[in-house]
């Protein structure tokens, strides 16, 4: 059986159930307008933990003025079936004042990994998005944590904050989901035109052709950018416009010079009014 509330007691009071019960606790906080990417998450969730809270919640304070707050899709209780079909025990919907004390003074400084790439371009993004995750994980207290790797800079955040802060939360990074043509899954999909949807199909043929790149061993972190960059122009002309094309570390982010084991590709752009993010783990071959 699925449970909805929306008061913060109302989530306690189930998890402290559980607890008692020497339940384990898995959460995955969304923003709604829910497909099979978050569903993804909520699976692994299930998989790993015995019971599974999820959070629908479109935080005002990670979306920067003049972005889609208040377009952003909301349909809640369409959300709340799917979960439910997926096994989710409870169903948070918080409201934005349950959240948010009209008075509120205090937040997170998500520090110098949230000022480049995507904080580069929606500045304050990521001050809001690391104070809402603490507040959610701080009212479920969780064991487990599931963050998509769609959104890579979040979920190195996330681990970030959550051993500077002293959480005490496992963040479980799941891989991206993708549709059969490539497109990374996102709510924001639903407001591309075919035509533009063709030309976000860019952003992971672009990914695509730097893993290739290593793999016939080209190891340099301009050469690979440049690549993703000219692939992107290839594909979708002047229809994509780009806000950055890197090749970075993995955990600290900053761009390398040379591909070593590890690496991660990261690109976002604009294809009319909509931005779009992907990214790709760059793994070098065995010997390679
Ligand atoms: P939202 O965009 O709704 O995403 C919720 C979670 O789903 C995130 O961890 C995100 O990375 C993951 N996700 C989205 N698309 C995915 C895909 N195609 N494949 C795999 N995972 C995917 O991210 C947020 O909400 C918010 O910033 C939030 C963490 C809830 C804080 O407000």
């Amino acid at each position: 059986m699925t449970e909805r509330v929306s008061s913060k007691d109302e989530v306690r009071a189930v998890v402290a159930s559980a607890r008692r019960e020497g339940k384990t606790v898995g959460f995955v906080p969304t923003m709604g307008a829910l497909h099979e990417g978050h569903l993804s998450l909520v699976r692994a969730a299930s998989s790993r933990c015995d019971v599974v809270v999820a959070s629908i919640f479109v935080n005002p304070t990670q979306f920067s003025a003049g972005e889609d707050f208040e377009l952003y899709p909301r349909c809640e209780d369409a959300d709340a079936k799917l979960l439910a079909a997926d096994g989710v025990d409870l169903v948070w919907t918080p409201s934005v004042e349950t959240m948010y004390a009209a008075d509120a003074q205090v937040a997170v400084d998500p520090g110098p990994l949230a000022a480049r790439w995507e904080g580069q371009v929606r500045p304050g993004h990521f001050a809001g998005a690391a104070t809402i995750v603490a507040k959610l994980l701080n009212v479920v207290r969780p064991d487990l944590a599931f963050f998509g790797e769609k959104d890579y800079q979040q979920l190195v955040l996330v681990r970030r904050l959550v051993l500077d802060l002293d959480l005490g939360v496992g963040i479980v990074g799941c891989p991206i989901v993708r549709d059969p043509d490539g497109l990374a899954l996102s709510s924001r999909n639903a407001y591309l035109t075919p035509e533009q949807r063709a030309a976000g199909l860019a952003l992971p043929a672009a990914l695509w052709a730097v893993a290739s790149e290593v793999m016939l061993g080209e190891r340099g972190g301009r050469s690979l950018e440049a690549a993703m960059r000219k692939r992107v122009s290839e594909v979708a002309g002047a229809d994509i416009v780009l806000d950055y094309a890197a090749i970075v570390d993995p955990v600290t982010l900053e761009q390398v010079v040379s591909v070593g084991t590890t690496a991660r590709a990261i690109i976002a752009g604009r294809v009319g009014r909509t931005r779009l993010i992907d990214n790709i783990e760059i793994k070098t071959p065995p010997g390679g």
